[in-house]
């Protein structure tokens, strides 16, 4: 039920999830000294493959999304965070039985853009966009992104979000 708006990647067991964001709670461990760059240039790599200038990391993003995840950890075993309320705009990825690099949860987001079409800003049937569409939204400037690991299934969940949010209704993302 938390993953309405969300693609599955079964092949790959992983999950997508694109919505808005919520109200974040309790403390949070810094990530992977360079997860932040890693996270950061894989945004900014699909962003220049469609001319959209570069995001700039936001440390309080960062904070946010790992509260976030650290909650869904402790509280839903990893599943995604209902971000209907929040003011960011977020993207989530979980991912069963194995590590998911912040490389590779950003480029999953991004495999999404061979079902987007910029010419009438639509998606293919049957498939969804806004993960793809949010990673290379012009009037985004900042993201922060977290991982949380669930030890009982080795589950991950990875969560960016993004200021001002993307995927405005009646907007192309540039
Ligand atoms: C998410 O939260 C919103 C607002 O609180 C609620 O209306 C909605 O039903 C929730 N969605 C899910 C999938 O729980
Ligand atoms: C960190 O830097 C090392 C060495 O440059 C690199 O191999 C690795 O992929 C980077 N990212 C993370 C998250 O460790
Ligand atoms: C999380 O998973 C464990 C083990 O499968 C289960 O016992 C527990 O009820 C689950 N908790 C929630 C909130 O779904």
């Amino acid at each position: 039920m938390l993953i309405n708006h969300c693609f599955a990647f079964t092949a790959l067991l992983l999950l997508t999830c694109q919505c808005s964001a919520q109200a974040p709670p309790p403390a949070a461990p810094a990530p992977a000294p360079n997860a932040s760059q890693e996270y950061l240039a894989a945004h900014n790599q699909a962003r220049a493959e469609v001319g959209v200038g570069p995001l700039r990391w936001s440390e309080a993003l960062a904070k946010s999304a790992s509260l976030t995840a650290r909650l869904q950890r402790d509280k839903q075993n990893c599943s995604f965070a209902n971000l209907s309320n929040s003011r960011y705009g977020g993207n989530q990825l979980w991912a069963g039985g194995f590590a998911v690099t912040p490389r590779v949860a950003v480029e999953t987001w991004v495999a999404e853009k061979k079902f987007y079409n910029y010419a009438d800003n639509s998606c293919a049937a049957d498939r969804r966009c806004g993960v793809y569409t949010q990673v290379v939204w012009k009037k985004t400037t900042d993201v922060g992104c977290a991982q949380a690991a669930c030890s009982h299934d080795r589950s991950t969940l990875t969560i960016c979000f993004y200021d001002p949010p993307g995927n405005v209704v009646g907007e192309k993302p540039y």
